[in-house]
């Protein structure tokens, strides 16, 4: 898989993209990550990437130029699965678009900035708008950054066990189970005796209904759903 981001401020993204799973995804030529700086693109002699709104108000959208070139130079070098704009009013991230998307080949990111871009690049040039939370952050940055990482490391080999993302929290619907880990007994407070006992079917059992006990308690509204 490939994953480009367009971005204004593509020095926030060199961290997360070079760490950790996604770092080590990349350095095993699991999955390409290209950080792009939109400004490359302007044709505004000051560098600018950015214009006042039609009808006024405070705050400036995007500007249509860069975006629209950028995107048209990085589709002409290879096709995109989506166009992906992260916006606060985009649909609310979830584990199965995460999953819809970690099947893709390409995937285009474009972080918003200031109060957004222009609606008609949104009606015709993207094509799906995502949003990480209610909440409204300093730009699309972070929240590429999120969802990116989300993505790569369901991409087979990205992963060293590959059965640990399959049991996330969310893969079947629920909260994942609580973990241990050595001593099992840690100043009095004990591990629950099922963990040691090597009866995998009763291990499965136990972390069952503790994903559902979990679930109940704490996120009701998962099961509502399901
Ligand atoms: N840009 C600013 N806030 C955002 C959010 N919550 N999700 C996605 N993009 C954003």
């Amino acid at each position: 898989m490939r994953i480009d981001i367009l971005s204004a401020v593509p020095n926030l993204l060199q961290g997360p993209f070079s760490e950790s799973i996604v770092g080590r995804a990349r350095k095993a030529g699991v999955v390409e990550v290209e950080v792009h700086d939109i400004r490359r693109w302007t044709t505004d002699k000051h560098g600018k990437i950015d214009d006042t709104p039609f009808g006024g108000g405070a705050g400036m959208v995007m500007a249509i130029q860069p975006i629209v070139d950028a995107i048209a130079d990085l589709q002409s070098q290879r096709d995109y699965d989506e166009v992906i704009y992260l916006t606060p009013d985009g649909q609310r991230l979830e584990q199965s678009t995460v999953n819809q998307l970690s099947l893709s080949g390409n995937l285009l990111m474009l972080c918003g900035h200031y109060k957004g871009i222009d609606q008609r690049i949104r009606d015709h040039v993207i094509t799906r708008e995502i949003s990480i939370g209610d909440y409204v952050l300093s730009g699309g940055e972070l929240a590429a950054a999120v969802l990116a990482d989300a993505i790569v490391r369901l991409i087979p080999g990205a992963i060293g066990d590959g059965e640990s993302a399959l049991t996330d929290s969310f893969q079947d619907g629920l909260l994942a189970p609580p973990v241990y880990t050595r001593p099992a007994d840690w100043d009095g407070r004990q591990v629950p005796e099922v963990l040691l006992g090597g009866n995998h079917a009763a291990i499965e059992e136990w972390r069952m209904q503790e994903a559902l006990e979990r679930t109940k308690r704490l996120r009701p509204d998962l099961l509502d759903e399901a």
